[in-house]
């Protein structure tokens, strides 16, 4: 499992350039609910809104440690010293970090020790001025962003900025398993072919990384972490313009999804590889026309931690098996989950995955600082369906 660094207490949307600012960090699990069980180190720095040099992640004062946060003093509220040489009327990110090295507000999804310390995280701006507007005062962020780093081809990465908000809502913010697939989909597509490799990661690879045309579908795709890093990591292949990536979740998930597409748009170099937002509820038995209107069938389907209700469970396989549907048997899509188990009932959508025929094996893990691992499944369709 993956922690993360956030903010218990935020810091305020404005502030004045000669006041203070406190926060209380936040160093828990996805779901907020497990708090990191040992002392941790927090490090702060401040990263200028508008830098003098674009760079293509944020660049961040020397970072400085700010405190040792432990489940004791959880709800303690730290005050953070102002930015250096800081002049009214500019804006600052505050950026929380695990260490003090290096780029240590960049989480590496290629890095073999992924999440063996907590992520960090960065703010939204801090405007500094003097002249406060009332309506502002005291006003506290919803919203929060976090800094990828996908390795793309020799020397050259993608930097993924993934906005998340900090209520509690499903599908805005990051979960451990569309980081564990993400990271796993960045090794697929730079580790060169083995010989021994397995049969479903050889053409999971063809499915996603071809520079043909693919067609790829994510279900439930909350911030859209995973079509995010798919994009960018076709980019480097692909030319094509008849492909395309449908990231898809509720309504509600749209305006979060749109924003993170947007945001990132300098790393998709077609729009076929820029993720394309669209409403699928599993709920609805009919695909929306946008998938129904695809040219030929998809090529593969991703999901990550699509599996926490098993409630849902029954519409969710009528909709894979509805999008499995779309290919002709000779063609059938290539299905990737990333799961990490909450409740082992949850494990019972395998079963309900082969009564429609696709069989799951797993092919791949992230295990990150411990506990459940995220688990990443291939699935394959029957030769009868
Ligand atoms: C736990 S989140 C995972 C989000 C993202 N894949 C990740 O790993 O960060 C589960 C996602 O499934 C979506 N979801 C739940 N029920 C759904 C439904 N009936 N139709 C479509 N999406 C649904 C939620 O809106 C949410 O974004």
């Amino acid at each position: 499992m993956f922690f993360y660094i956030s903010f218990l207490r935020p810091p305020a949307t404005q502030s004045s350039p000669s006041g203070s600012i406190s926060i209380t960090p936040q160093v828990a699990n996805d779901l907020r609910t497990e708090p990191f069980d040992s002392a941790q180190e927090i490090y702060y720095s401040w990263s200028p809104v508008n830098p003098a040099r674009a760079e293509p992640y944020p660049s961040i004062t020397t970072p400085q440690k700010l405190t040792v946060w432990r489940q004791s003093s959880a709800y303690k509220e730290i005050p953070v010293p102002l930015p250096p040489g800081l002049r009214d009327g500019q804006s600052y990110r505050l950026v929380l970090t695990a260490h003090g090295q290096g780029r240590p507000h960049i989480i590496n999804l290629a890095a073999h020790d992924l999440g063996e310390r907590p992520f960090p995280v960065l703010s939204m701006p801090v405007l500094f001025s003097s002249r406060e507007r009332a309506a502002r005062a005291g006003e506290k962020q919803e919203q929060i962003e976090r800094v990828y780093r996908v390795p793309l081809q020799a020397g050259e990465n993608g930097f993924l900025t993934v906005r998340e908000q900090t209520s509690f809502d499903l599908d805005k913010k990051i979960w451990d398993s569309g980081i564990g697939l993400s990271s796993w989909l960045v090794q697929l597509a730079q580790e060169p072919v083995q010989a021994s490799e397995h049969a479903e990661v050889s053409r999971a690879r063809d499915a996603l990384f071809s520079s043909e045309a693919r067609k790829i579908i994510e279900l439930g795709a909350g911030t859209g972490i995973v079509s995010l890093t798919l994009g960018a990591l076709r980019s480097v292949s692909s030319k094509d313009e008849a492909g395309c990536i449908l990231t898809t979740d509720l309504e509600s998930a749209m305006p979060l999804l749109e924003h993170n597409v947007s945001a990132n748009a300098s790393l998709f170099k077609t729009t076929s590889t820029r993720p394309r937002p669209l409403v699928l509820d599993w709920d609805v038995e009919e695909l929306p026309e946008e998938v129904r209107a695809v040219d030929s069938c998809f090529d593969a389907i991703v999901m990550a931690d699509v599996t926490y209700n098993t409630a849902s469970f029954p519409s969710l396989v009528r909709t894979l098996a509805s999008l499995v549907r779309l290919s002709p048997p000779s063609k059938p899509p290539v299905i990737i989950l990333g799961y990490k188990e909450r409740d082992a009932d949850e494990r019972t959508l395998w079963d309900m995955f082969k009564g429609a025929g696709v069989l799951f094996e797993q092919v791949g893990e992230r295990k990150g600082a411990g506990g459940q691992t995220v688990e990443i499944w291939i699935g394959r369709i029957e030769a009868s369906n």
